[in-house]
């Protein structure tokens, strides 16, 4: 059944990733486009805690598509751990009028998204990080421009460190998810890729492959660091000492949360936008929207908070082949 709902609200929480924008356009045209008004949270649970509420139109989200970060803002707000907390949201979403909420962030937002359906806000979640760690989805906003962000800046690391025959120790984000890792690993031809599901801390055997490396012929040799090991400064300082060989550690940052969406997140970030309006629309409450095996789905909350995503064991083992040369 179409429009039960005549108010919806749409925040971004977590960490801002590129491509936020497009779902926020999204959700606003296409609840436009079905006679609904929108309501903006700004700054995620903070804001909905303090009435930072404003009413969006289409012009709000004109010329934002192209944007990074998140024009609602963003933040991490440890009150909502508390269900006082979230009660007190509720009722706040009650006293505007918001019946239907979009949730952009990751798995931490979409608990909050489920303490609030709890307490009777329809909640529908989007999968927003860089760090492409939300079990549910195959696809998560932010990552392809984010890795695309740091393969590019590896790129430059890898010329400075070939003229001057070093060692470089890249770290990526990511929080405890190598996905970013793997991938910068693979796109970059790295000579060490350090994940942090799959890493068993012997050293030793990095400062082998350099030596090895070097005895081959190779000029550079890449490594590359996930934040959820980090330590890359000291580990440098380890491997110089061990190996003889100059090595620099570069920690990549939040310049790989910014950024020129890339077509792909646009893409994905409209799409994810009009289906949780959609599916406000048709009733349903509680619900993460994700991409799964190439097409848009949506699973329960909690269904999706429960599942597991592993690094693809096939993809790991091409990775491993390849830096052996
Ligand atoms: P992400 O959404 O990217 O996983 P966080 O884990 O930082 O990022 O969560 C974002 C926000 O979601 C938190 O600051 C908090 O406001 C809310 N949140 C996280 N976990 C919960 C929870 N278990 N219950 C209620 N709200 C939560
Ligand atoms: O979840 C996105 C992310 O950028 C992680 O990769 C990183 O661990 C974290 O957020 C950094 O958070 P903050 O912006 O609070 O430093």
């Amino acid at each position: 059944m179409e429009n039960r709902i005549k108010t919806i609200g749409v925040l971004s929480s977590g960490g801002d990733a590129p491509g936020m924008n497009a779902a926020i356009r999204a959700v606003v045209r296409t609840a436009l486009g079905k006679g609904l008004n929108v309501k903006g949270i700004l700054k995620g649970y903070n804001g909905l805690l303090n009435e930072d509420i404003i009413d969006l139109d289409s012009r709000e989200v004109s010329d934002t598509i192209q944007r990074g970060g998140t024009i609602l803002g963003t933040a991490r707000c440890p009150e909502f751990h508390d269900e006082e907390y979230q009660k007190k949201g509720a009722e706040i979403c009650k006293k505007h009028g918001i019946e239907g909420l979009v949730v952009i962030g990751g798995d931490g937002s979409f608990a909050g998204a489920r303490a609030l359906a709890n307490l009777g806000i329809n909640t529908i979640g989007i999968p927003g990080t860089i760090d492409l760690d939300i079990s549910c989805t195959d696809y998560t906003i932010g990552f392809d421009t984010a890795v695309n962000t740091a393969m590019e800046a590896i790129d430059k690391i890898r010329d400075t460190s070939t003229s001057h025959e070093r060692c470089s120790i890249i770290e990526v984000m990511g929080r405890s998810a190598g996905f970013l890792a793997l991938w910068c690993g693979i796109a970059n031809g790295a000579e060490d890729i350090l994940l942090p599901e799959k890493y068993d801390y012997n050293e030793q055997a990095i400062i082998d492959n350099i030596i090895r490396n070097r005895k081959l012929g190779k000029k550079h040799h890449i490594i590359i660091n996930a934040e959820g090991i980090g330590h890359s400064t000291s580990m440098a300082r380890r491997i110089e000492a061990a190996t003889g060989v100059e090595t620099r550690a570069t920690i990549l940052g939040h310049m790989q949360r910014g950024g020129n969406p890339t077509c792909r997140d646009r893409v994905a970030a409209s799409t994810m936008g009009a289906l949780a309006v959609d599916l406000l629309c048709e009733g349903k409450n509680k619900r993460v929207v994700a991409f799964k095996n190439g097409n848009y789905v949506d699973f329960d909350i909690n269904e999706a908070l429960a599942m597991q995503k592993d690094i693809p064991p096939y993809q790991y083992e091409v990775a491993l082949r390849l830096t052996k040369f």
